[in-house]
């Protein structure tokens, strides 16, 4: 089982820790990515990825949303939220549809911008938080 604290020291261990969580990974899970801009929500989501055996290159959908990743075990739909406001018309993107995704995993980073409602079922969160000495801090809760 993955560890519930992880101390990373390097992107190349937090990329290791999530596709050691990738192994327990289903269809309809959705992960919410916490963290400070730079902690490495980003960076997780390649190892989580990859431990899907998928070669897909992991990027942040900053501008686009949503970016899909479709070469592995089960399809990933990656949200960035970030640029969203509290103005946003949720009901005009493809999100809610998402949660849960039927035939896929949904991961969300800055999903705080999103007001609900969750479903419950397999929704977890991922806290990633800079230490004192640039490691980071891993943390995976359920809700
Ligand atoms: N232990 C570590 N784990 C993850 N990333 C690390 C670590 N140490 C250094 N880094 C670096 O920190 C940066 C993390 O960037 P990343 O894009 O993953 O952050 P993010 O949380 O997605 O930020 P944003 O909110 O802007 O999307 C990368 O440049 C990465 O190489
Ligand atoms: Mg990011």
């Amino acid at each position: 089982m993955t560890p519930a604290l992880f101390i990373s020291d390097s992107a190349e261990e937090t990329r290791a820790h999530a596709a050691h969580f990738a192994v327990g990974a289903v269809a309809g899970m959705i992960l919410r990515l916490h963290g400070d801009l730079g902690a490495g929500k980003t960076t997780w989501m390649q190892g989580f990825v990859a431990g899907l055996k998928s070669a897909d290159e992991v990027t942040s959908p900053t501008f686009s949303l949503l970016h899909e990743y479709r070469g592995g075990k089960l399809p990933v739909f990656h949200w960035d939220l970030y640029r969203l406001g509290p103005g946003t018309d949720w009901d005009l993107l493809d999100l809610p549809e998402h949660l849960p995704s039927k035939d896929g995993v949904t991961v969300i980073e800055w999903s705080e911008r999103y007001p609900g409602p969750w479903p419950d079922g397999n929704c977890w969160d991922i806290q990633i938080n800079i230490d004192a000495n640039d490691r980071r801090e891993i943390r995976i809760s359920k809700p």
